[in-house]
């Protein structure tokens, strides 16, 4: 079922953050390995792009691997790597029909070779899509991600006596060029961030759906819509 995009009342964010939660217990759900609701989860990020993309949202940023989800079984984690060595870059028509530009956000030089190796090369051959920026959070933690962008801001300011403030923090996050997100979006019910965007959330509106990520897609992210517009903003000021 498609909502027509002039139902949706409001504008739509620009930025949404998914944390893509709930793929083990759906898989569990229906007596299979977690791994095979990994894939199903994969499928639902793509509902969700194509939809984001049809609705006008110029960013996402999903969570699909945290700094934390090495503690998992051996077999889990290289499922995911080779998940991330073999999808990611399999999918360039789908990134070309939608005009999707993919960027990594997370300590990359982490992963296996091969996964940094198609990153790189999927980085590079979408650079020229304009309609979404989809955003992969890989090897992903919000601490993580904000000691790191100390230490570049160190490694470029050496020998200058001035402290650091936000704005140079900002600057030197993983992917300084996308706005903060509008929206932080979480599925299977937790209500926490387990380490997402621990910095750029500061003004972030937050929603928690009960929907497992596997089940998602377009009338889940209409839904996401629907439940911005009702939002009203301040950031910090008072509203005439
Ligand atoms: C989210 O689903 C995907 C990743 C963390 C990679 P989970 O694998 O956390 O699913 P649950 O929370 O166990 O159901
Ligand atoms: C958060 O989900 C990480 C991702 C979605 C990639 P987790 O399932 O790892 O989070 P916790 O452990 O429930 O907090
Ligand atoms: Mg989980």
């Amino acid at each position: 079922m498609e909502r027509d995009i002039s139902e949706i009342p409001g504008t739509v964010p620009t930025h949404i953050g998914f944390i893509m939660d709930g793929n083990g217990r759906w898989a569990t759900a229906k007596g299979l390995p977690r791994t095979a609701g990994h894939l199903a989860g994969l499928k639902a990020a793509r509902r969700v792009i194509a939809e984001s993309a049809r609705l006008g949202i110029r960013y996402v940023t999903l969570y699909a691997f945290s700094t934390e989800n090495w503690k998992r079984s051996e077999e889990e984690v290289s499922y995911l790597m080779t998940m991330i060595a073999t999808k990611l870059h399999g999918e360039l028509s789908f990134y070309r029909e939608h005009g999707i530009k993919i960027l990594v956000r997370g300590d990359v030089s982490a992963l296996p070779e091969k996964a940094v190796r198609t990153i790189e090369t999927t980085i590079r051959e979408t650079a020229s899509n304009q309609t979404l920026t989809c955003v992969l959070a890989i090897n992903y933690g919000g601490q993580d991600e904000i000691a790191r962008a100390v230490n570049r801001w160190q490694e470029k300011t050496k020998g200058e006596p001035r402290s650091i403030t936000p704005a140079d923090i900002a600057a030197n996050l993983d992917t300084p060029q996308v706005p903060p997100p509008d929206i932080i979006v979480r599925s299977a019910g937790e209500q926490r961030l387990s380490n997402f965007m621990l910095w750029d959330s500061a003004y972030a509106e937050f929603a928690f759906y009960d929907t497992l990520w596997p089940d998602w897609g377009s009338l889940q992210v209409q839904t996401v819509c629907a439940d911005f517009a009702k939002r009203t903003r301040k950031f910090g000021g008072v509203i005439a």
